[in-house]
């Protein structure tokens, strides 16, 4: 068995971190992964243009049973921190909404720049290699099945549940668990939603239909794009929403945010009582959904004969539609995996295990899920760096 001074066991965003900042601080390195390439979500991330920080990452806008647990990491490498190797690699970027950093090119590049460090810091990167077996006795001892490795700190970096026909496994939860650490109930995260019966009637037929809306989730609300799909909603104010959403619980909508939709029903009724109610609502939602929401909520008539009672309960629906998803569209499609490894267990300043000295957690394998929007790499990179600053 080969000796390392730490082995990280995945090279996605976090594990990639880890192991430059450890090989940095001159630590001898090996990071595995049994994929063939290293970073593969990076690439597919952002639409190909890795979305890979947000300039307005705060703590507030990451989930966790401890809501606390994110802050000395996300405080000891921040996103500016990011920004600035991003710079230095001369990588261009810019921002596309709501503080969102993206690559002007390919995802490619922050790869690219991230192998580049690592190959700087002297770390062994293998590819393919399928860890048969791990224990711990005066050292870490991890067998694959290319051959086995010690080490004396072994970071846990493998990702979560999400998108498994990428490679995801719950490897970190079964490792976690073997040794001793709890675990937060892992569920799909930033997911479109899927709904049954007569909303789904509803909203087949809208698919591809988009609109800036509020999306209200527990306490949280999301004024984003949403979007019809052939088996409910998504677009980001659902994605942001559906992590806090709970099976069972309600979404509530605000179709025309900031616009009393009341007023211009009756307003409309008045100026123009001739027009059909679709064409009134038309001025403020999307053409197919308008038609679709009269055709279910008004009497097939002139808007000027239509009673103010029934124009006064759609413009209330329009404001504070409540909606009871069947579900969600699962690992398949979320982008992250909330819960994870119980941050109780872990230092928020180093990210190592309170009870096994050596074995670190990061990245989305652990309890602490972002907002949409780069705050999940801004984790990966911040977890990783301080945990690379400790194995
Ligand atoms: P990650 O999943 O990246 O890496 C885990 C690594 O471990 C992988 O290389 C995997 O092959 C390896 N592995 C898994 N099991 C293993 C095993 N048993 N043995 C060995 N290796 C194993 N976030 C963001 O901030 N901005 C964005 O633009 C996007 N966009 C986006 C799009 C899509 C489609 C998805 C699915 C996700 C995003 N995300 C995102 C989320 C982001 O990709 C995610 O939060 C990070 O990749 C998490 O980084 P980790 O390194 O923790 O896991």
């Amino acid at each position: 068995m080969t000796h390392f001074d730490v082995v990280v066991l995945g090279a996605g965003a976090a594990g990639l971190f880890a192991a430059m900042r450890a090989g940095q601080r001159g630590r001898r390195v090996l990071l595995l992964d049994h994929a063939e390439a290293a970073g593969k979500k990076i690439l597919i991330s952002g639409g190909g243009r890795c979305n890979f920080t947000n300039t307005g990452c705060v703590p507030e806008r990451f989930l966790s049973a401890n809501p606390h647990f994110a802050r000395s990491a996300l405080a000891r490498y921040t996103q500016h921190d990011f920004i600035g190797l991003v710079r230095k690699h001369g990588i261009p970027f810019h921002e596309k909404t709501l503080g969102q950093l993206f690559c002007d090119g390919s995802a490619r590049a922050i790869v690219a720049m991230l192998l580049a460090e690592c190959s700087a810091a002297g770390v062994d990167l293998r590819l393919s290699h399928r860890i048969t077996d791990l224990t711990r006795d005066d050292r870490f001892r991890i067998t694959t099945d290319r051959g086995g490795f010690t080490a004396d700190s072994l970071v846990l970096a493998t990702g979560g549940l999400s998108i498994p026909k990428m490679g995801a496994t719950g490897f970190a939860h079964d490792v976690a668990r073997r040794f001793g650490l709890k675990l937060v109930a892992p569920r799909p995260g930033l997911v479109p939603l899927t709904f049954a019966g007569d909303l789904l009637a509803l909203m087949q037929p809208l698919s591809g239909v988009a609109l800036e809306a509020v999306a209200k989730a527990g306490k949280a609300a999301f004024r984003e794009a949403l979007l019809f799909t052939h088996r409910g909603l998504s677009g980001p104010a659902i994605l942001q929403a559906s992590s806090y959403w709970q099976e069972g619980q309600a979404i509530t909508l605000d179709l025309a945010p900031e616009r009393d939709a009341t007023a211009l029903l009756l307003a409309g009724k008045r100026a123009r009582p001739k027009a059909e109610p679709k064409t009134i609502l038309g001025e403020f939602l999307p053409s197919r959904l308008a038609q679709a929401m009269a055709a279910l909520h008004l009497p097939p008539r002139v808007i000027g004969e239509v009673g103010d009672a029934p124009l006064k309960a759609l413009g209330a629906l329009l404001k504070a539609w409540r909606l009871e998803p069947s579900g969600s569209e699962g690992y398949a499609k979320a982008e992250v995996t909330l819960g994870g490894i119980d941050t109780a267990g872990l230092s928020s300043q180093t990210m190592m295990a309170k009870d096994i000295p050596g074995l670190f957690a990061v990245g989305e394998a652990v309890d602490v899920t972002g907002w949409l929007g780069g705050y999940n790499f801004q984790w990966a990179w911040s977890s990783g760096w301080v945990a690379g600053e400790s194995a």
